[in-house]
């Protein structure tokens, strides 16, 4: 017989899996007699019961059928061309214009660069990493969480079982719409408010809504990748406006894109120089958006965390012909894997920015939304976050020191003035030295970040982005003096 049984899979699945196998393969023609479950079962030496199991298997999903009184047959309306199951082909090896199965999007997703650096391995990270985006595990209130969301869970009301509203929770809405007034000056009522899962959600709602293959949108150069990419898959033609120390060069769109539908930017702490935009510029940009009928796509995703300066409230407050989209996640206040963010929008684009919600993912899970409201409300928020912004300004001061300390006039750093991240400029380091010094720092446990894949013109200075949310101050230190000591 055909089959060999092993140990340790069950047997009626073994039965099963090679009749099945045969008959795709075509090795058992439509219509041809199976063995009677008695033969099979001494044949093979197992109980009668392991075959009947098998066969009523293969007749429950049609590739066999029963003939009353005379036994079990391949069914007989099976084509007869053999279905040999092969091995998936690479999709991106499918590029031939006109024979590719991927749509126009599809077809651009693939042309993609790989995403870089990827998801953080907790595990691989050097003792002394810089990455960008890494939280503090220890800063972050995991206690309260934890207990107002197994309250929660344990409530187990139908309300939160059920499908929820596609622009989000009420509560957690309303919630939001008060922090946004009080902390950033953000002008807007619960109903311009759609939670989403982080803001990159809220990138890919706004090209989906705003955006047509062609379509001009003016971005920063250097830029935030997730942008980048979310308007380079729409098909969309980036104009890359250089930043200054004003932040974007309002004045350098012009005449080149006055027809751009969208302009993104970072004005509170730019991604990723961390210049904040002025307001002579913010007031600038907001005017060619009201002459050119653009919309601006404000990210402002960090400035939570300001230590010098005052802070500038939004371009949204400033805008008074419903010209920006506002966006805000909770990926750098709490912590990114909560996939948490938020868009405020002008009201004539609530409807269908909500409408592209439903289409996406229907909403963001309601169990995290109520506990967030929660947290908010409650105050547990702005308390964590007035400890954050302490332990963030310590290590930022134990980061500014130990550069200064180490490598003084070998770097210059930019800005440092918020967020949890800063750039330094390598002043010994040729810029196509980069890749090797971090290589050096690496093998000393350092690991540290180019800026250059951030920027259209690449830059001709050697850059860094020192992100330090999540490492200890002594960590910090450490890192900083085994990082001098490969600058070279
Ligand atoms: C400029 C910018 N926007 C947004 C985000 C956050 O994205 P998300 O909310 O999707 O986690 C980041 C985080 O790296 C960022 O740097």
């Amino acid at each position: 017989m055909f089959l060999k049984l092993v140990v340790g899979e069950p047997l009626g699945q073994q039965v099963y899996h090679a009749f099945r196998r045969k008959i795709l393969a075509g090795e058992m023609a439509p219509a041809t007699r199976l063995p009677s479950t008695r033969a099979l079962a001494l044949e093979l030496g197992v109980s009668r019961n392991v075959v009947l199991l098998a066969y009523e298997q293969l007749l429950a999903e049609g590739y066999a059928e029963g003939r009353a009184g005379s036994g079990t047959y391949v069914a007989a309306a099976l084509p007869e061309t053999p279905r040999i199951p092969r091995p998936q082909r690479d999709a991106r090896r499918v590029r031939a214009p006109g024979s590719s199965p991927l749509s126009r999007y599809g077809r651009r997703l693939a042309e993609l660069p790989p995403v870089g650096p990827g998801a953080v391995s907790v595990e691989n990270r050097l003792p002394y990493d810089f990455r960008y985006g890494v939280p503090s595990a220890d800063d972050f209130p995991g206690g309260v969480w934890r207990g107002i969301v197994a309250r929660r869970m344990r409530a187990g009301s139908l309300g939160a079982m059920v499908y929820g509203p596609p622009e989000g929770q009420a509560p957690l809405r309303q919630a939001l719409a008060a922090y946004l007034k009080r902390s950033r000056g953000v002008a807007s009522e619960p109903d311009q408010i759609i939670v989403v899962n982080g803001s990159q959600q809220a990138l890919d709602l706004t090209s989906r809504v705003l955006l047509d293959a062609g379509d001009r949108v003016v971005i920063e150069d250097p830029q935030y990748q997730g942008a980048r990419r979310v308007f380079a898959a729409a098909g969309a033609t980036a104009v890359a406006v250089p930043v200054d120390a004003d932040g974007l060069d309002v004045a350098r769109i012009r005449p080149r894109a006055t027809v751009a539908r969208l302009a993104y930017v970072t004005p509170s702490h730019q991604f990723p120089t961390g210049v904040v935009m002025s307001l002579a510029r913010r007031l600038a940009l907001l005017e060619w958006a009201e002459r050119t009928g653009a919309y601006i796509l404000e990210d402002d995703y960090d400035s939570e965390y300001r230590y010098e300066g005052r802070p500038i409230e939004a371009v949204q407050g400033l805008d008074t012909a419903g010209r920006v989209i506002y966006m805000g996640t909770f990926s750098k206040v709490l912590f990114p894997a909560l996939r948490l963010g938020y868009l405020v929008l002008p009201p004539p684009l609530v409807a269908p920015f909500t409408a592209a919600k439903w289409l996406t993912d229907r909403h963001t899970a309601t169990l995290e939304q109520e506990a967030l409201a929660e947290f908010v409300g409650d105050g547990h928020f702005e308390r964590h976050l007035r400890r954050a912004r302490m332990r963030h300004a310590s290590r930022r001061a134990a980061l500014l020191d130990a550069l200064t300390e180490h490598l003084g006039d070998r770097v210059e750093i930019m800005g440092a003035n918020a967020g949890v991240h800063l750039v330094v400029w390598l002043s010994d380091v040729p810029a196509r030295g980069l890749d090797r010094m971090i290589a050096a720092a690496a093998a000393e446990g350092v690991g540290v970040y180019p800026v250059a894949p951030y920027y259209i013109e690449p830059p001709r200075r050697a850059g860094l982005i020192l992100g330090y949310a999540s490492l200890t101050e002594s960590d910090i230190r450490t890192g900083i003096r085994r990082l001098a000591a490969v600058v070279t």
